[in-house]
């Protein structure tokens, strides 16, 4: 088995309470030795950190559309996983909305079957809460949770009915699966295409407004009391959700919560020129005002919000370029959201990069129950390291994922991806940078 030692740089593992100058051994797929300046044994690959930049537990997406089965002209496992290491995620749980759902072990199977032979970064895959995500009857859950589903969501759909979330509550809970709900109060949300503001208004889009958000998670943080299950709300926009969320962990509800970079980054003024009716500002839940893009800030901030997820939704650019009301929701993140994380929060003073780490990895990693979040002697050879100082262009065309939908097209920003490690494999080089592993 093969030997490497990470010499130097800064190791942030914040759930080992580590954050300065460490050396790292990894032996085979596992991490074997954590330690100020470790011994140099004979046959042992030596990689020198430079001190800019950063030894982290590797990166875990736990909201992410990988499209297949079925849609694979928009992404397939193997280009959205490639998509992920590039973006410094070693690990994404993968979301049910697929053509079929997956709603059962063949479908679940057949998705770990395409990651395995992917061979890049770990999938999760997580199972529909109700049949065809019809909002009908419970999937089988058991089923589902032994093909290897590490949650279940009807996303793209909120849970259709109280009753049924009840009773997904009450039987996920037994297994110990999160719910995830995609938080939507469907006749509030109508046909709206944006948030309910100023510039839907000026472009005479139909509007969504906040509480369409709040009024779901609301119900659905009351039937994780009632029930003892737990509760995942996805994709927080609204202000209210936040209210919401914060007022269930007062209580003691099992609810913890994510945001995506867009929400915290952007608000509808995009809606506005010189973007106006780009489909690549059309995501669900929508763009929404200052006020909320600040109360995300400050969740992140004051450790309300547990998770930072991606969303990452790639669509076809010939089913994005079409009337602004007709389009799908959605934009990719894989690739972007390092670079928006350290750019939006650390660098601006939101976080520090030890809370970063628990947003995008120790956290999702507990949430989940998936190995991951730590640099633990004995864990997983999961590590991503990153380079907080680093220029980044975005730029679509250099971009891994099969779709170009992303509003940051051409943004510079400042932090970035160096590499990718996933079972002790080096999965992602960066090869803008001197730094070889
Ligand atoms: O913008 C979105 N796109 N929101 C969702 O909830 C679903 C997703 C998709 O599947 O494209
Ligand atoms: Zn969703």
């Amino acid at each position: 088995m093969s030997k490497t030692l990470l010499r130097g740089g800064r190791l942030v593992d914040p759930a080992n309470g580590r954050d300065g100058v460490f050396d790292l051994l990894i032996d085979g797929d596992r991490i074997a030795r954590v330690g100020r300046d470790l011994p140099i044994e004979a046959g042992v690959k030596v990689v020198d950190v430079p001190s800019g930049l950063v030894v982290v537990p590797g990166l875990i997406d736990m909201h992410v559309h990988l499209r297949e089965p079925g849609q694979e002209h928009k992404e397939t496992v193997a280009t959205g996983t490639a998509s992920a290491v590039a973006g410094g995620f070693t690990a994404v749980a993968c979301m049910p909305n697929t053509n079929p759902v997956n709603d059962n072990a063949g479908v679940t199977g057949y998705i770990l079957a395409k990651a395995a032979a992917a061979n890049l970064a770990r999938v999760y895959p997580i199972g529909a809460v109700s049949r065809g995500q019809k909002g009908e009857q419970l999937a089988d859950i058991a089923e589902l949770k032994k093909a290897g589903c590490v949650a279940l969501t009807d996303d793209g759909h909120p849970v259709s009915t109280a009753l049924l979330m009840r009773r997904a509550l009450e039987y996920a809970g037994m297994f110990d699966l999160p719910i995830i709900e995609h938080c939507e109060e469907q006749t509030l949300k109508s046909d709206g295409v944006a948030h309910e503001g100023f510039h839907a208004s000026a472009l005479g889009l139909r509007g969504i407004p906040g509480e369409c958000e709040s009024i779901m998670a609301s119900r659905d943080i009351a039937l994780a009391e009632l029930t003892r299950g737990i509760v995942h709300i996805a994709h927080m926009s609204a202000r209210q959700t936040l209210d919401a969320v914060r007022y269930g962990k007062l209580r003691g509800a099992k609810v913890t919560c994510e945001v995506t970079p867009h929400h915290f980054v952007l608000t509808d003024e995009m809606l506005g020129a010189p973007m106006a009716y780009d489909t690549n500002v059309k995501m669900n839940p929508p763009l929404r005002e200052d006020a909320d893009r600040d109360a995300m800030l400050a969740g992140l901030k004051d450790g309300s919000i547990d998770v930072i997820a991606t969303d990452h939704a790639p669509h076809h650019a010939d089913e994005k370029q079409v009337e602004f009301d007709r389009a799908p929701f959605g934009i990719t993140g894989l690739e972007t959201a390092v670079s928006l994380c350290f750019d939006r929060l650390v660098h601006a003073g939101v976080v520090s990069l030890p809370r970063l780490i628990e947003l995008l990895s120790v956290n999702p990693a507990r949430i989940l129950r998936v190995p991951g979040g730590s640099l633990a002697e004995g864990a997983p050879a999961d590590i991503t390291i990153l380079a907080p100082d680093m220029n980044v262009t975005i730029d679509v065309k250099t971009m891994k994922s099969r779709s170009k939908n992303t509003p940051f097209d051409g943004w510079t920003l400042r932090g970035g991806v160096a590499a990718t490690i996933v079972g002790g494999r080096v999965v992602y080089v960066n090869d803008s940078m001197d730094f070889r592993i």
